[in-house]
């Protein structure tokens, strides 16, 4: 076989910036006195298992995933019921622990909403309002009777904000410098820097096994990462900005590869 070129993938634009709205003062935490929603032990298993979903809360510490809990209010809706409408105020956060809830958006200039999603158990909705402190950016109405965990805007806001908002500028800002993600809509494009977890290796852990199944592709923050075929021929080195892994992903089989940390790196 010919030898493969190393290859060092350029296909990066520069960093852009994140806007400096979302991080706005919140700070408000000493006064902030959380609403306690009585409960019993059952639904309280029930919220931290749909918390445990959700990225949103995937920052926090134990004492504030209690106080989110004790602040979550169970929802219940009837098939038809609007929960959100697009260009309402943000009042709640929503994970859905029951049923199904069809998300439409009205766009400038057609005729009638489109159709964008069908939430289920376990998925959450009602984020960006009040995050953006915008209008609501969507309609949500319950597709069947539903149950949903309903989280007010100041517990969201004092509690629960600051550690998404981390992750999401961290994720959003090293999404928007690669061209993979030139032609997405913010919107998803913010899904995945959401669904993104970190990882930190040493130079010369075994990231990719050969064999390994495709749960996952990888994103190199820092460092760099080299890629070598089964018979042990370099194939790529990644540097920052790179990706890798994705091929057994997108084709659904396992991977052909293995990768190796080269220099001590972050990926993500
Ligand atoms: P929010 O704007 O608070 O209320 C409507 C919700 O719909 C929104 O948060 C998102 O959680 C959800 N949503 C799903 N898809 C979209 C989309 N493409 N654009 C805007 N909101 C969406």
């Amino acid at each position: 076989m010919d030898e493969l070129p190393v290859v060092l993938k350029k296909d990066r634009k520069p960093r852009a910036s994140v806007s400096a709205e979302v991080f706005g003062a919140h700070n408000r935490r000493e006064d902030y006195k959380p609403r306690v929603i009585p409960k019993s032990e059952e639904q309280k298993a029930r919220i931290q298992k749909r918390m445990e979903q959700a990225f949103m809360f995937s920052g926090l510490d134990s004492k504030e995933t209690e106080i989110v809990v004790m602040a979550f209010e169970e929802k219940k809706f009837k098939a038809g019921d609007d929960v959100i409408i697009q260009g309402g105020d943000g009042d709640f956060f929503y994970v859905v622990d029951e049923g199904q809830l069809d998300c439409t958006k009205q766009y400038k200039g057609k005729p009638k909403p489109t159709y964008l999603k069908t939430y289920e158990p376990g998925e959450s909705f009602g984020e960006l309002a009040l995050l953006y402190n915008a209008p609501r950016a969507a309609s949500i109405k319950s597709k069947t009777d539903s149950t949903c965990f309903a989280l007010d805007r100041a517990c969201f806001n004092n509690i629960v904000k600051e550690a998404a908002c981390k992750k999401r500028q961290r994720y959003e800002s090293f999404l928007q410098s690669l061209s993979l993600f030139d032609k997405i809509d913010p919107y998803y494009a913010t899904k995945i820097a959401d669904g993104l977890n970190f990882m930190e290796v040493k130079a010369g852990d075994k990231i990719i096994n050969n064999g390994d199944n495709r749960e996952f592709f990888f994103f190199v923050e820092k460092g760099c990462v080299e890629e070598f075929l089964p018979d042990g021929k370099l194939r790529f080195t990644h540097g920052a900005g790179d990706y890798f892994g994705e091929e057994a992903f997108l084709n659904k089989t396992n991977q052909s590869i293995d990768c190796v940390a080269k220099v001590s790196l972050i990926s993500l």
